[in-house]
């Protein structure tokens, strides 16, 4: 006769041992994984038209990362102060940053929601690696997520994202995106990337700028080399504010919209940011999502 019921009794200890050992390091590491959190940072608008935008970004990360505070910070302080004396106060890096901490992160995933690596983004990065100087020790890890367009993929996903918004426009109509720019050209190359890119998926998109090296001027020569009817307008910028709404589609005569009305073309004007695109959502979730830029480490040695 089998022997299993003395015997039982006996490795029952030891079963019940091995199962405590078992899960024991799975306990472990839930208990240990370090809670993260999400600090968007964007240049800011107070233009409150332009906030559908900043509003689909949010609910693309909270659903992205739904364990994860998500809290959102400005980096202009002339657009948090204009804020501030509206009523609607808005926060900084450091406030973004505290507010996590106060929420127990210790893992943070700071995402600029800027289009390009320009001076706006350096400055956040700087805010970042200044605060955490004053509170040495306070994060576990801080990833700092690079702006929407770095690659090559990044352009791919973010033209094709702006073409399939454009859902009312005839193939033989043109689209002119209008970037911001800036005067010292540190973003000039990623534009003109990015222009290439672009250009690649449809011949018929064209780009210019407010403040950079490639302005309305050129757009314009090029639109008429082209010989277009229509030109479909749209910014190039995550919130359609204030440049959006007076430099590109603005009733006086010095819009880029007025400007190419004068020279005789149809014009369309689509007032919607790039963060109202679910496929420019998806890129900056997914640079979030990159474990690059640690700001509290080191880097690698190679
Ligand atoms: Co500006």
């Amino acid at each position: 006769m089998f022997c299993t019921l003395r015997k039982f009794p006996r490795f029952l200890p030891l079963f019940l041992l091995l199962l405590a050992f078992a899960a024991a390091p799975a306990q472990a590491a839930e208990q240990k994984a370090p809670k993260e959190g999400v600090l968007l940072a964007a240049f800011g608008t107070s233009v409150p038209e332009a906030l559908p935008a900043f509003k689909a970004v949010d609910a693309s990360f909270r659903a992205a990362f739904p364990n994860s505070p998500v809290v959102w910070a400005y980096t202009s302080q002339i657009i948090r102060r204009k804020l501030a004396s509206q009523g609607q106060p808005a926060g900084g890096i450091s406030d973004g940053l505290a507010a996590l901490a106060r929420e127990g992160v210790k893992v943070v995933r700071v995402q600029s929601l800027h289009v390009m690596a320009g001076e706006e983004f350096t400055a956040l990065e700087r805010a970042v690696l200044l605060d955490l100087r004053k509170h040495p020790g306070r994060f576990e890890a801080v990833y700092l997520g690079r702006p929407l367009l770095e690659s090559r993929q990044d352009a791919q996903g973010v033209s094709r994202a702006v073409l399939a918004g454009m859902d009312k426009r005839r193939r033989d109509e043109a689209v002119a995106l209008m970037a911001h720019g800036q005067a010292h050209g540190r973003a000039d190359l990623v534009f003109e990337g990015t222009r290439a890119l672009f250009k690649e998926s449809d011949p018929l998109v064209f780009m210019a700028t407010v403040e950079g090296a490639r302005g309305f001027d050129d757009l314009l020569a090029e639109l008429k080399a082209r010989k277009v009817r229509k030109v479909w307008l749209q910014p190039l910028m995550v919130v359609a504010g204030d440049h959006a709404r007076n430099d590109l589609a603005g009733a006086e005569e010095d819009s880029w919209a007025s400007r190419l009305r004068a020279a005789g073309f149809q014009v369309e004007v689509n007032l919607r940011g790039l963060g109202e695109l679910p496929g420019v959502c998806h890129v900056f979730v997914a640079h979030a999502r990159e474990n690059l830029d640690d700001l509290t480490r080191e880097p690698k040695k190679r």
